[in-house]
């Protein structure tokens, strides 16, 4: 289902009156922005021949470590999933918005590249991207791979992981950095389809309310940052953020 068949919306007009002032934006989007393209959220039910498998059991190094086949299988299964997926309207609002406020900062947990695909600029990937892979030793980059096993490093041997952040693994400092930056001077902060559980991605809507930006939240369903947002958006990002597109252009 599309954003375009749901109710209509109305974007609160003290909202719109804030946007079309902001000049620094910071927009963190999570896995709920790339549902309507066809990507199943992390926390949803993996589907056939991965429903026995628990997402948080396979992205862990514990995992590639005991069985680096599996773990490899499951990552050219999502590989293959995001290939044959688009963009959708909420990602190229995004695109449309970074154009009308060049100095919007996106900051995505998404590892699937759909924002880059739609055409935003300057993303700030901070769980990695799955296309890459990188070695699970030397960490040095390893090119991409359709094999249906994990390759050899050509520096040392070791075998090629996707290059994207497990559980338990530290967020890439470039990355943690340019975030922490955007948000120290940011008027709006906008949290779009993601569940604010996972941190330290969470973080970073509350560093913005104690910043005292205005936090807007998009999301389907209620999460801990809902009651504390200043604006609590329920509903499609591909259906809200379009709207807000429009207004702010519109200013
Ligand atoms: P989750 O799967 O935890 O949450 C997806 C959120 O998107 C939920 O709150 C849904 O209600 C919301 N949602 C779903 N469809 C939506 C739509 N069309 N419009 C708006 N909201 C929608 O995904 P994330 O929060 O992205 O980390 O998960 C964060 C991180 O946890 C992931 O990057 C991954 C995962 O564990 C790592 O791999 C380290």
């Amino acid at each position: 289902m599309t954003g375009s068949e749901q109710d209509p919306i109305e974007v609160p007009s003290t909202l719109v009156n804030t946007l079309v002032k902001a000049e620094q934006w910071v927009v963190m989007t999570g896995s709920g922005i790339s549902a309507e393209s066809g990507v199943p959220t992390f926390r949803d039910a993996q589907t056939g021949l991965w429903a026995q498998y628990n997402p948080q059991q396979l992205a862990t190094q514990e995992a590639f470590k005991n069985n680096p086949h599996v773990v490899w299988q499951w990552y050219q299964w999502r590989r293959e999933l995001i290939r044959n997926t688009s963009p959708n309207p909420a990602h190229r609002a995004l695109v449309e918005l970074q154009r009308l406020r060049p100095n919007l900062i996106l900051v995505t947990q998404n590892v699937d590249g759909l924002h880059q695909r739609a055409g935003s600029t300057n993303v700030i990937e901070f769980h990695g991207n799955i296309h890459r892979n990188k070695c699970s030793h030397c960490q040095k980059p390893g090119p991409e791979s359709e094999a249906a096993q994990p390759p050899d490093c050509a520096q040392c041997g070791e075998l090629l992981r996707p290059n994207v952040v497990w559980f338990g693994e530290s967020i890439p400092r470039v990355a943690l950095q340019a975030a922490a930056q955007a948000i120290e001077t940011c008027d709006v902060f906008f949290s779009v389809g993601t569940s604010s559980l996972v941190y330290p991605a969470a973080a970073l809507a509350e560093t913005a309310l104690t910043r005292q930006a205005v936090v807007v939240e998009i999301n389907l369903n209620p999460t801990p940052l809902s009651s504390r947002a200043d604006f609590a958006l329920q509903g499609f990002a591909g259906q809200w953020l379009p709207a807000i597109t429009d207004l702010v252009r519109a200013g």
